[in-house]
């Protein structure tokens, strides 16, 4: 019993509950400590408002050493034998409570602190995203694979060659001899510091792809049709039609008996499945020294429909590519391989990816297609 400092009156410490020692195991006295213990426990397990304090609760209660309920079993042990029956299930219903109790204080703290975690982890998924647009194939790079794709359809397989090219492979093999004025027509970079090379040896970036034409003869004997798909390079001015950068697409077909209506046949198809059915082609006789006769191919003009506009310089007509039956003198560089003039023949073709391109998007500048302005290149997207 204590005094109260400001009214002298005595008061009641409310001090922290222990079990108490057991003289009277009559059972109202047993109900009494009992009645005492839970009630305590109830009140302690109110209080309990953090984690914390939850362990702290449950040491007091539940720990093995000095736990208050592990210490109920000296009543067992100080009970008379025959109260022993008595007190032990008393015991026994303080143990069950007392777990319980625990663990559902237990739960109570961590449910909510769960709760708390829940709160401040919430993602509001109404907000906007992050936007990750997707790439998209380059509009040459797809017309380059459909128009791959037109003549895998006929049989044609792919080949391909390197950017930089040996002059053999360039102009010698393709009969372009050394200071041949059609050389002019390519004008190309070189690589520097080669002049101590022959000439056949010196490396340049290729003017077109038909250098695979060689390289693929002499590593495949006829029959062969093939596409070679590729990079190439000029010496050409920049402006709405000339890139100094831009791409071909090779063909070659050899075997026994090829003829110019089989070029014809096989072009016209290919445009027709590129463009629509209702494309016209048109050849006109033109020159390369690998080809013999040798012809430039006009699509009729998609833009106007051959009325004449600005795309095709109001003729009509837009020029694609050009294209030949294989000249006997290339055939002569490949002869030990199989490709002897007086037995075989073929065509070749190369036209610009470039130039399909814009024909099938109707896009009248080139440069768009290589400056990689999003805004123009999203549409294809
Ligand atoms: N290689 C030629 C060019 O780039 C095109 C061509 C290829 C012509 C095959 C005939 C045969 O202009």
């Amino acid at each position: 019993m204590s005094r109260s400092p400001a009214t002298g009156r005595a008061f009641r410490k409310s001090v922290p509950y222990t079990l108490p020692k057991l003289t009277d195991f009559s059972p109202a006295s047993l109900d009494k400590a009992v009645q005492d213990l839970l009630s305590a426990l109830e009140s302690e397990s109110q209080s309990v408002s953090s984690e914390n304090a939850a362990k702290e609760f449950r040491d007091r209660w539940v720990a093995r050493k000095n736990g208050i309920q592990p210490q109920t079993a000296d009543w067992l042990k100080t009970a008379p034998k025959e109260a022993k029956r008595e007190v032990g299930q008393r015991v026994n219903e303080i143990k069950a409570c007392v777990e319980a109790t625990v663990e559902a204080t237990q739960e109570r703290i961590q449910g909510g602190s769960s709760a708390a975690a829940l709160e401040s982890e919430r993602v509001d998924v109404t907000l906007p995203g992050i936007r990750r647009p997707l790439g998209a194939e380059h509009p040459v790079i797809r017309t380059l694979n459909e128009t791959v794709a037109v003549f895998r359809a006929m049989g044609y397989s792919v080949a391909e060659g390197p950017e930089v090219e040996t002059d053999y492979y360039n102009f010698e093999a393709l009969n372009f001899p050394p200071n041949h004025p059609a050389r002019d027509t390519q004008d190309t970079l070189v690589i520097a510091d080669q002049e101590n090379k022959p000439l056949r040896d010196r490396l340049l970036l290729r003017t077109h792809t038909s250098p695979v034409q060689i390289r693929t003869m002499e590593q495949t004997k006829p029959p062969i049709r093939i596409v070679c798909p590729g990079k190439v390079h000029r010496r050409d001015a920049t402006d709405a039609s000339h890139s100094p950068v831009f791409h071909q697409i090779e063909g070659l077909a050899v075997d026994t008996n090829i003829t110019f209506s089989d070029l014809k046949g096989t072009l016209d198809h290919a445009m027709k499945a590129l463009f629509g059915s209702s494309v016209k082609t048109r050849f006109f006789p033109s020159f390369f020294p690998f080809t013999e006769p040798s012809a430039d191919v006009a699509i009729s003009c998609i833009i106007c429909g051959g009325k004449g506009c600005r795309t095709c310089k109001q003729t009509g007509w837009v020029e694609l590519m050009g294209c030949g039956m294989v000249d006997p003198n290339v055939f002569e560089f490949v002869k030990d391989r199989g490709y002897d003039p007086a037995k075989i023949s073929g065509f070749a073709f190369g036209m610009g990816v470039e130039r399909l391109a814009m024909m099938k998007y109707g896009i009248d500048d080139i440069q768009m297609l290589f400056q990689g302005d999003v805004r123009f290149l999203e549409q294809f997207a």
